[in-house]
């Protein structure tokens, strides 16, 4: 591909918490993406960002949807409003990216892809940290045999949901469970690594009524239940024949446990934080000491031209910008629609397995191909563009 791509003219709709570190890569890090406009249902919180990083055009999400100008939308809304954002964008001829979860229910899911696939648009959806250093080392380790075939797992991920739901509200609504919300890096990570998923066995309970702990917070609020299973403990028959048991438990307390094992014929890989772009995978092999393993890849997550606290999201986006350049080359996204689809299918059978006791069986496939290792996420400690910029390049 020739060096300067024409930039595919973006725009972002939801202006709130994790649209800072995407407008910031937007604008600065992914060349690819040329970040023309951003909308927000609430005119002041986009009038704010454009302030805060300089981005000239306003808009409302129907004038988002009306400039001709527009070839792709990021959505960051929250999940209960996915669906109804990135049909409105597919509609209008807009390439979608979105933030996960792609909708709350498998059916819309199913639609907005077949919507897309008429169409001839591109639809990517999040969790990308699937294409961070971490995973795509991980994957790397897997691809290469280091630990033979993987015959089984362990995914563990714990919080208290609806104590967290008090400050982020939006997770009071469909999708705010911590299987839908946070376990979903766990599905996809493990899908990234493995494959589809066959079927499914599982147990669930759901969140508690809760009622505001934290004082001196919005004071008068009557109590609310995350609806859906909060607590999920699933088995995963993948068609690789791996066996993976899953425990998404939101009903816990904030001292987060994030397991992901893969035991294999050859070897054990203990993947890093599958919620991050830098999470630190660890090899055992028989007779030997625990080794980590060094990152074969770039977009380590560290590589911000404007370190925050959230330095670990430090290179969300990067679904959107493969999609970008996907949308150029005329190829498949890495992350599209299949993949979001499978995401949702398989959370959406663990929630059937645990209400209706029987095993749940999934349908739809998808591939991911790996990013291409051996380029650098912070040469010059950052302040250049990512070298890692030519692993989304389908070169
Ligand atoms: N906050 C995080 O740490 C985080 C991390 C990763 C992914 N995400 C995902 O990103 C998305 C947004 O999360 P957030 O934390 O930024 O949420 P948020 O509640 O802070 O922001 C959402 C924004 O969307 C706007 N909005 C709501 N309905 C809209 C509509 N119909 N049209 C246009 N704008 C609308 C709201 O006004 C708000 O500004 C969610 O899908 C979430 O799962 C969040």
């Amino acid at each position: 591909m020739a060096k300067a791509a024409e930039k595919v003219r973006t725009a972002i709709v939801g202006c709130g918490m994790i649209s800072n570190i995407y407008i910031k890569n937007m604008k600065n890090l992914f060349s690819i993406i040329d970040l023309v406009a951003i909308s927000d249902i609430n005119r002041a919180a986009a009038e704010e960002k454009a302030r805060t990083y300089g981005i000239s055009r306003v808009l409302t999400p129907e004038e988002v949807a009306a400039s001709p100008d527009i070839e792709m939308v990021i959505n960051l809304t929250p999940a209960y409003v996915h669906y109804r954002i990135i049909r409105q964008m597919l509609e209008a001829g807009k390439h979608v990216w979105t933030e996960k979860v792609m909708a709350v229910t498998c059916r819309e899911a199913r639609e907005l892809c077949v919507l897309a696939s008429e169409k001839g648009l591109y639809l990517g959806c999040a969790p990308d940290t699937v294409l961070g250093a971490g995973l795509q080392t991980a994957r790397r380790a897997l691809d290469t045999g280091m630990i033979g075939t993987v015959t089984s797992g362990v995914a563990v991920i714990n919080r208290d949901q609806t104590l967290n739901s008090e400050v982020f509200t939006f997770l009071r609504g469909n999708g705010g469970t911590l299987p839908y919300d946070v376990g979903i890096y766990y599905i996809g990570a493990l899908l990234s690594l493995l494959g589809p998923v066959q079927s499914v066995k599982a147990f669930g309970a759901p969140a508690p009524v809760h009622a505001p702990q934290f004082l001196f917070r919005n004071g008068g609020e009557e109590p609310w239940q995350i609806p859906g299973s909060n607590v999920l403990s699933a088995s995963l028959l993948f068609r690789s024949g791996a066996l993976v048991s899953v425990l998404f438990d939101g009903n816990t307390v904030n001292a987060s446990q994030h397991i992901l094992t893969l035991f294999g014929t050859m070897g054990v890989l203990k993947v890093g934080d599958p919620n991050t772009f830098d999470g630190e995978n660890t090899l055992l092999l028989a007779d030997q000491k625990e080794c980590p393993l060094p990152f074969t890849h770039g977009y380590d997550g560290k590589n911000t031209l404007d370190p925050s606290p959230y330095d670990h999201y430090g290179h969300r986006g990067i679904g959107a910008a493969e999609m970008a350049y996907a949308i150029r080359q005329g190829r498949p996204n890495r992350l599209n629609g299949a993949y979001g689809l499978h995401c949702l299918e398989v959370l959406e059978a663990m929630e059937r397995s645990a209400s209706g006791g029987e095993t749940v069986n999934c349908h739809t496939v998808f591939s991911i191909k790996p990013l291409r290792p051996g380029y650098y996420s912070s040469f010059l400690g950052g302040s250049s563009r990512a070298d890692a910029e030519c692993s989304l390049m389908d070169l």
